[in-house]
């Protein structure tokens, strides 16, 4: 059953000299008890996307298309509305833990704050169900860490701490924007295996957004590949990871030493860097970088084809191969 529905996703940004298409019409949906993830270098639009469907971009943002959660969509609700969904139904792990948190406050004063905006119990049960939720994301000596400011928590604490704030409302949806980054790895491996294990056991939906492939290959059930604002493959993990179409999934793909077919020990990386939005003119959005590029995609922008049973790749070059493919068979 789908729980976000996202229709033709727009965001553009004006600026002094132009308006820049950030997020170029995309649609993806989460169902329930599913982590959807997107994966995309940096630049390419994943957190601007989890800011629109929290109502929180600046007001230089213009968004259009629909975001339907529980069917209702959330660019018509009045601010009112959406505060009440925000922070309640549907939560954000931030990308900078130490943004989510004031340091002039503790931990508690601002777990408390946010249970009773949403829920208004007594304090006695506010500071219950803070404790309990400290406990549960593994932070030990929990009675006192609730008392504690932010800088007393070490890295991989305030992360943790992060989790719990995010999922002390019970939401439905959780939006994890590179939650682990700038941990180090055997943390992060425990930060991630805890929240898999949450979300599995209290049938959350989640939205975990990273660069890393390896990361979500490991999260995810079904994942977006987005670049430059555009969808260049979707599907379920394993079919996107272990058979992937796109010329750009199959680079990052063959860049992650462990998830590589290629057996020669090289990392391949994809040649060129990032475009910047103001480069970006007409055709497909990787153009400038792709290996397979052919005249036409210079020119149209290719849409998403389905390769198998819900996997999904926007390329020219693979429509034509599947085409001539098709030919031969007949
Ligand atoms: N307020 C803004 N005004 C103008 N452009 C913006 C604004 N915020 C974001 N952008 C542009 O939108 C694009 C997408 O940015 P976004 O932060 O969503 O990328 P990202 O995929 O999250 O990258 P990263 O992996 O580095 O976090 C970028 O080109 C960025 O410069
Ligand atoms: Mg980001």
């Amino acid at each position: 059953m789908k729980l976000l529905n996202v229709k033709n996703l727009r965001i553009s940004f004006k600026t002094s000299k132009s308006e820049l298409l950030a997020i170029d019409g995309i649609s993806f949906e989460v169902n329930k008890g599913e982590i959807l993830g997107i994966v995309g270098e940096t630049g390419s639009g994943k957190t601007i996307t989890s800011l629109s469907i929290m109502r929180l971009l600046p007001g230089n943002a213009k968004v259009s298309g629909e975001i339907l959660f529980n069917n209702k969509n959330l660019l018509d609700l009045s601010e009112k509305e959406m505060d009440e969904i925000r922070g309640k139904k549907i939560s954000m792990i931030f990308q900078e833990p130490m943004t989510a948190f004031d340091p002039l406050y503790t931990i508690g004063a601002q777990f408390s704050e946010v249970l009773f905006k949403h829920e208004r119990i007594r304090k006695e049960e506010i500071k219950r169900r803070s404790v309990e939720m400290l406990k549960l994301v593994g932070i030990p000596e929990a009675e006192k860490r609730f008392d504690q400011y932010p800088h007393e928590y070490s890295g991989g604490m305030i992360q943790r701490a992060m989790i719990a704030l995010a999922l002390l409302t019970n939401p439905e949806l959780v939006i994890a924007d590179e939650p682990t980054t700038g941990l180090d790895v055997t943390i992060q491996m425990q930060v991630l295996n805890l929240m898999k294990r949450i979300q599995r056991t209290s049938n959350l939906s989640m939205i975990f957004i990273t660069h890393d492939l390896g990361v979500i290959s490991k999260m995810a059930d079904r994942i977006i590949v987005l670049y430059l604002g555009k969808i260049l493959e979707t599907g379920n993990v394993k079919d996107v990871i272990f058979s992937p179409f796109h010329p750009y999934t199959q680079g990052l793909v063959s860049s992650i030493p462990t998830l590589s077919t290629s057996r020669t020990g090289k990392l391949h990386s994809i040649p060129g860097n990032v475009p910047s939005l103001s480069e970006i003119k007409k055709g497909c959005r990787f153009y400038s970088r792709c290996s397979q590029r052919m005249e036409i995609c210079k020119e149209k922008s290719p849409t998403l084809f389905e390769v198998s049973s819900g996997h999904y790749v926007a390329c020219w070059a693979v429509e034509k191969n599947r085409n001539l493919v098709k030919m031969d068979e007949q």
